[in-house]
């Protein structure tokens, strides 16, 4: 497994697989089961996979925690070892960025960023869509491989991959979730014992609100009201939002639609969770 960190060198590594298929996971690192399980879809299905690692500081807001952000290169590359990848790109953020402090051409993906994450964290997905776009540029791989856990990112990465004609297929890979519910996420690291205890209320309430639409239940109101039942539950913790939507544009679910998703974000003690499940006629994921 290569660890290169400039750009030159990852188009050389690139233009050495040659017409292998090539699988490409995008982190910014601080490694857990959840990007594991994107990193062995990638394998599986790919000659070729590469990872990149890079906290990209574009898609933090102003007051958000790029600074505290988790970071342990040595842990991950351990981690990822095992898995029978070809090469985690690790580049610095002005190797990224050399215009300091970021790219004059920005992406910009209307629609699926004009609610929920995008208004919370203006700038966000800008950001995000830019430091993909210049990642695919770089790697150019077959598939990229994309956790349902950041559903609203699904959605803008699906779209901007459309829209520009990237040649690759978006794969998105389902959220991996502690014993309890909780899904998998860099962050929970920062949770206390006490937040960690809160912090399961956020699935258990999708679950609840999973189970009403098993049983028939197509009122945005009423699924939304099983999710906010939970977390009313716990003690510090604040709603950002619970919203039933449509999983490709993130427009308001429509009753009548035969998928919906419900997405929720909290903060629990000093740390933000995001989390969601897929509603549909067949299980959710
Ligand atoms: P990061 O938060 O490190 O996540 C990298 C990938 O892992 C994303 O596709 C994310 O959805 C997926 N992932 C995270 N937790 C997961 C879980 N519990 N189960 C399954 N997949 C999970 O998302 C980003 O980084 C960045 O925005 C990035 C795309 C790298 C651009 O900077």
């Amino acid at each position: 497994m290569k660890v290169v960190t400039t750009i030159a060198e990852m188009q050389h590594v690139r233009s050495t697989f040659g017409a292998d298929t090539l699988g490409f996971v995008p982190t910014m690192g601080y490694l857990h089961a959840g990007h594991l399980s994107l990193v062995r879809y990638s394998v599986a299905e790919n000659m070729r996979s590469v990872v990149s690692i890079f906290v990209n500081p574009t898609q933090f807001g102003p007051g958000e925690d790029l600074a505290r952000y988790p970071r342990d290169l040595e842990r991950d590359l351990a981690l990822l070892s095992p898995l029978g990848l070809d090469c985690v790109f690790v580049p610095a953020v002005n190797e990224m960025y050399p215009s300091a402090p970021g790219p004059s051409t920005v992406v910009t993906v209307h629609g699926p960023t004009e609610c929920l994450e995008g208004s919370m964290r203006p700038g966000h997905f800008a950001g995000v869509a830019t430091v993909v776009a210049k990642l695919f540029n770089i790697i150019r791989p077959t598939r990229a491989y994309f956790g349902q856990k950041d559903a609203q990112q699904v959605a803008v990465i699906t779209k901007m991959v459309d829209d520009l004609n990237f040649p690759l297929r978006v794969v998105v890979c389902p959220t991996v979730r502690e014993a309890d519910g909780l899904a998998m996420s860099s962050r929970n690291v920062f949770l206390t014992p006490t937040d960690r205890e809160t912090a399961k209320l956020i699935s258990c309430g999708l679950f609840a609100a999973a189970a009403l639409w098993q049983a028939g239940e197509r009122k945005a109101a009423v699924l939304e009201a099983a999710v906010h039942e939970s977390l009313r539950q716990g003690s510090f913790i604040a709603i950002d939002y619970v919203a039933v939507v449509d999983p490709l544009t993130f427009d308001p679910y429509t009753s009548g639609s035969s998928a919906a998703l419900i997405a929720v974000a909290a903060r629990v003690g000093a740390t933000r969770l995001i989390d969601n499940i897929l509603l549909s006629r067949a299980a959710p994921v």
